[in-house]
């Protein structure tokens, strides 16, 4: 039956796990997946989490299915995080909330949704470079995908210009990929102002804003501000796709928390959209897991848990951003040729170092450091024991 099938590629992102795997070296780094580590290079099982499991075994819950739209108290918990308690289409109840495996599955509820139902252009426009997924996800649906400006390799920042001149050549109505927060690959986001510009930029040509956002609170510390984007595009009337997700910020990766939302013109809209939506997730996966919804929601409905998790959350954000500076301040020490400064100002889980490819292999080759081909590293994987040997290593490979 097979034997045409030719061997596919590796992914670009999770393939890095297994090479990493392979390489039994005890200096062994592993910079590939973004997935938090604490200072010991360990994953971390938050002790909201913990609580959390503590008080839903005790309550001895049963293993039903979900709705197809999961867990009502999850969505609507999460809406409120995402959107903020007081945001108009909360208060007004027009937003369709359905539980998602996480931020992949919530995306792909969106394309799916959109590949049936969207009357504009059917295509999304993604910031060059995006998150590996992205273009996958939206093809597989049928979906044509397009790229916008994002990074210029010149300042290592924002293309502001080339971004804006991008969305607006785009044919109207199309619809626009952005990044909520901590932008992945790159670590560079839009500042409120050209946050501000966007909105009116979108508005003017009606596109649809798509906004991934996958680290809430993971960027700064901060879920309020990390949420700037999505709630200044709601209060400024656009009716946004939001896709969530629970993985980084909750460091609940393999349970597939997350959301898919939609702003609704009215509440009558809402349901319209909701039974459609439940179609397209129905054949798909039936219904969403349990497990980490009701950890989710214990803790988001908890006072005592929810203030634990945000000084959690916090500190996660916080050692990354003491590693950022540790970084620069030793490939300044060991006169790395460059400007790193970037390392500094790159927010959330990546930094998006600039290292070529042929540097990338040097360093899995000669040092057992391994990251994504496109230099990415993900910072969490630093700590006081490797960052000395990563620095080291990095400035060698960087002098050649
Ligand atoms: C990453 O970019 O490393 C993470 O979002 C994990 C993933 O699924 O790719």
């Amino acid at each position: 039956f097979w034997a045409t099938v030719q061997q596919g590629p590796e992914d670009p992102i999770l393939g890095v796990q297994d090479k990493f795997n392979a390489d039994k070296d005890p200096k062994r780094v592993n910079l590939g997946v973004g997935a938090y580590r604490d200072e010991n290079g360990k994953p971390w099982v938050l002790d909201s989490v913990l609580k959390a499991e503590d008080i839903l075994q005790k309550k001895k819950l049963n293993k039903e299915y979900l709705p197809i739209t999961g867990a009502a108290d999850f969505t609507k918990l999460a809406s409120e995080l995402a959107y903020g308690k007081e945001s108009k289409p909360i208060v007004e109840d027009r937003i369709a909330v359905a539980q998602s495996i996480s931020g992949t599955g919530a995306l792909r509820i969106a394309t799916g949704f959109l590949s049936f139902h969207y009357t504009g252009p059917q295509v999304v426009y993604i910031p060059n470079p995006t998150w590996g997924n992205h273009i996958p996800i939206v093809e597989q649906t049928g979906m044509k995908s397009a790229r916008y400006r994002y990074f210029d390799k010149k300042t290592v920042g924002l293309d502001f210009e080339g971004m804006k001149e991008d969305i607006e050549a785009a044919e109207p109505g199309s619809i626009i990929l952005l990044h909520a927060c901590a932008q992945n690959p790159t670590g560079i986001d839009p500042t409120k102002e050209q946050w501000k510009e966007l909105s009116i930029l979108l508005k003017q040509k009606q596109h649809l804003a798509l906004f991934d956002m996958a680290y809430q609170g993971f960027a700064s510390g901060d879920v309020s501000g990390d949420a700037f984007a999505v709630r200044h595009f709601v209060e400024q009337g656009h009716q946004i796709i939001l896709c969530q997700s629970f993985a980084k910020n909750l460091g609940l990766y393999g349970e597939r928390a997350g959301t898919f939302s939609m702003v609704c013109s009215s509440k009558e809209e809402k349901n319209r959209v909701l039974s459609q939506v439940k179609r397209v997730i129905r054949p798909l996966y039936s219904s969403p897991p349990l497990h980490g919804a009701q950890l989710v929601a214990t803790i988001l409905g908890t006072p005592e848990l929810l203030e634990l998790w945000l000084t959690e959350v916090k500190k996660m954000a916080d050692r990354i951003i003491d590693m950022r500076s540790k970084l620069y301040d030793l490939l300044v020490k060991l006169e790395t040729p460059g400007e790193w400064g970037h390392i500094k100002s790159q927010i959330g889980m990546f930094s998006f170092t600039g290292l070529t490819p042929e540097q990338v292999t040097a360093l899995a080759e000669h040092a057992h450091v391994y990251m994504t081909m496109d230099g990415r590293i993900s910072m969490a994987g630093l700590n006081d024991h490797n960052v000395q040997y990563f620095a080291e290593s990095m400035s060698k490979a960087v002098k050649g």
